[in-house]
């Protein structure tokens, strides 16, 4: 191709591309893509099947997305990111089975909640450890930056060099069956669905209610968020007409304690 053809083409081209940006630009924002970040590490909430983030979260976010009429997208980008995103607003919104707590707060803002839980501790088989007063004097594993972290500190203290503390919840229980750990604090609901989904791997998950206090999960976003409203408005309509219901009974297996959420 001679010179002046190829330089021709270019401008061409540039031209169109100019063209076609600035055409666009008003679509562009108004129907601009909400990014979405999680850790896709934790069953039965979000976690990566066959390449893709699946989980009760995942249903829930699509519901409530679709609800709101906002277009978004989920980011698998890990736990310590994912707070980092949000208060450096390079993430619009965070999924990821968030206990709001006042901590948090103080940072970033969440949405109403959607979904109560409270810890677990999973054990191998056997083990002395009963409650989590046992968990003294032993390597307790914990995801790193959780409230798992926090119960298991106000346990055996602060600066204890016997919490191990791991990047995602999965890594910490594979540590249990290594034997690197002697247990693991998690959400119930990952512990069970841990246990559930591994019977030859000869773990077991109990409560600990007298240690262990309620919390719920929330939305998380930039504080000062216009998003929040939104959110909220759309959740409390996929709570009310049944949606999330349905979502509920597809990952749990059992009818949702709305009341509970509305507290
Ligand atoms: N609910 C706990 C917390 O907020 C643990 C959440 C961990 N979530 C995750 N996707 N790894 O601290």
């Amino acid at each position: 191709m001679k010179k002046g053809m190829m330089a021709t083409l270019i401008f061409i081209l540039m031209f169109a591309l100019v063209g076609c940006g600035s055409s666009t630009e008003k679509t562009a924002t108004t129907e601009k893509k909400i990014t979405v970040v999680t850790d896709a590490a934790f069953a039965p909430f979000e976690y990566m099947d066959k390449g893709e983030i699946v989980g009760f979260d995942v249903d829930l976010l699509k519901a409530v997305m679709k609800e709101a009429g906002l277009a978004y997208e989920l980011k698998n980008i890990g736990w310590d990111p994912l707070f980092a995103a949000i208060q450096g607003k390079t993430a619009d919104m965070a999924v990821s089975g968030i206990t709001i707590n006042d901590d948090r707060k103080q940072t970033y803002d969440f949405s109403i909640p959607y979904f109560e839980s409270t810890h677990m501790i999973l054990v191998k088989e056997g083990s002395s450890i009963k409650s989590a007063k046992d968990l003294q004097g032993k390597v307790v594993g914990v995801q790193n930056g959780t409230t798992g972290q926090e119960a298991v500190e106000k346990i055996l203290g602060k600066e204890n060099q016997n919490i191990k503390k791991f990047e995602n919840t999965v890594v910490a229980i594979m540590d249990l069956l290594n034997g690197g750990v002697e247990a693991v604090v998690t959400d119930n609901a990952v512990a069970n669905e841990y246990v559930k989904n591994n019977p030859d791997a000869k773990i077991v998950a109990f409560e600990d209610p007298e240690h262990f206090e309620s919390e719920f999960y929330g939305f998380m976003f930039p504080k000062g968020s216009e998003l929040k409203q939104k959110v909220d408005e759309a959740l409390k309509k996929v709570i009310e007409n049944g949606t999330y219901t349905e979502i509920y009974k597809k990952w749990f297996g059992t009818e949702p304690n709305i009341e509970s959420l509305q507290q």
